[in-house]
């Protein structure tokens, strides 16, 4: 039997209305705070990834589903949506004003990643994008966002894990520290380390090896070394987040595993998946659009994993509140015609029914309501067709009735 691709799950039931929630209301408060949706392919060209994700990071590295097609085109399944959002806000033109642009987006990923618990190699990021403000207020403004995505799912104890990692011009001061610290135990760090030291030493503060964890005690700090901006920045944003009631921690260990950031570097984290796992990632990536191409637009954004949302929303609520649709069970051939009249009707003044159209015996669809959960059932007989009635059968009560049938349709509209 064919099984779907490692890494790759098919989405349906709880987990889908899961997704179909967290979207709608993603959709809901981003459009409030004056976001638009941008939707773009899920092939990019290697080159989009490679300059702005980033040689030295694992993602680029490891983990990118890459081939080339049949034009001789090398091309990456994208593993994250940010450079592609920016190619396309350049390549159309969108940056060109002083105006902000606004974006988010809700779409697959590709990452060959290592299995384990709620990591997949196809999954599912919601993700927002500000384009064309440079100051802490827009930040504040962002997590206030997503603060209210998180409070509208009913996720309340969440905490914002924040750093800057500076400027690049900023950024030597702080290299030349953490080398020499580097040096000093360079024995304890994993082979992955020691090319990261020289490619990207910030990348060291990021292997998941506890070894290197450990070894990284009383490592220099990067807010030690910030540039008279990007501290005022950092403090700035603290101020902010402080006064707007956002709670939040310093993390100076936190870098991001993708290289574009530039001062502000955050995530979420949830106790609810285990202590490695944060629910979304982002920040500032200021000289992104112009390494791509572009003009020098500052921006700002993150990403929500949203099988993980979904993951711990399922663990803290269980289903999605729903209510399956009504059941219409038809009795014989007359009845079977003016079920699917009836069905007609009801559909079209919105109201969610199913029809029993397998024919057969009352009792085999009603054993199928039970097990679906089917709250109201709707029969219809010669009996009641002769009477101009329709059979209510209020499941939870076991109760029965018969309705007028030219009073079903408003009676089903108003439950
Ligand atoms: P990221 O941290 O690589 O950032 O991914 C964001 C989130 O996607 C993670 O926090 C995690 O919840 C989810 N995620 C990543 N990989 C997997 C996986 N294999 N399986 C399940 N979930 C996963 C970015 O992608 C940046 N583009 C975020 C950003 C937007 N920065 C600025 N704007």
């Amino acid at each position: 039997m064919a099984q779907s691709v490692k890494g790759m799950r098919d989405l349906f039931g709880t987990e889908l209305r899961w997704f179909q929630h967290i979207e709608e209301t993603a959709r809901r408060v981003f459009e409030r705070h004056g976001y638009g949706e941008i939707r773009t392919p899920i092939l990019e060209e290697l080159e989009v990834f490679k300059r702005s994700v980033g040689e030295s990071s694992d993602i680029v590295n490891k983990e990118m589903y890459q081939f080339t097609d049949k034009g001789g085109r090398e091309v990456v399944m994208r593993p994250e949506n940010t450079a592609g959002v920016v190619r396309a806000a350049i390549q159309h033109k969108l940056l060109t004003s002083s105006d902000p642009v606004l974006f988010y987006y809700i779409g697959p990923q590709f990452r060959y990643e290592r299995m384990q618990a709620g990591r997949y190699r196809q999954f599912y990021q919601i993700g927002a994008e500000s384009f064309g403000v440079a100051t802490p207020e827009a930040e504040a403004e962002s997590l206030l966002m997503l603060h209210s995505f998180f409070t509208e799912l009913g996720l309340k104890h969440l905490l914002f894990s924040i750093n800057s990692v500076g400027t690049p011009e900023s950024r030597p001061g702080f290299h030349a520290a953490f080398r020499a610290f580097f040096a000093e135990r360079a024995d304890r760090f994993c082979e992955d380390c020691h090319r990261r030291i020289e490619t990207n030493p910030l990348r060291v503060l990021d292997c998941k090896i506890e070894t290197c964890q450990a070894a990284l005690e009383g490592h220099p700090v990067i807010t030690d070394h910030l540039d008279e901006a990007s501290a005022k920045h950092h403090a700035r944003l603290k101020a902010l987040l402080t006064e707007l009631g956002l709670p939040f921690e310093e993390n100076s260990r936190l870098v991001r595993g993708l290289d574009y950031y530039t001062r502000t570097a955050f995530e979420v984290l949830s106790a609810d998946l285990g202590a490695q796992s944060a629910l979304l990632g982002g920040g500032r990536y200021d000289g992104l659009v112009k390494l791509l191409g572009g003009p020098d637009v500052p921006a700002f954004g993150w990403a929500i994993g949203l099988d993980r949302l979904a993951m711990v929303l399922q663990q803290v609520h269980g289903d999605v509140p729903h209510t399956p649709p009504a059941l219409l069970i038809p009795l014989g051939v007359r009845a079977a015609t003016e079920a699917l009249k009836l069905a007609r009707t009801l559909w079209d003044a919105g109201v969610a029914l199913q029809v029993e159209t397998r024919g057969g015996a009352l009792k085999k669809a009603m054993t199928s309501a039970n097990r679906t959960g089917v709250q109201t059932v709707l029969i219809l007989g010669d009996g009641e067709l002769d009477a101009g009635t329709v059979t209510v059968k209020h499941m939870a009560t076991g109760e029965q009735e018969a309705w007028p049938l030219g009073e079903v349709v408003a009676r089903l509209v108003k439950s």
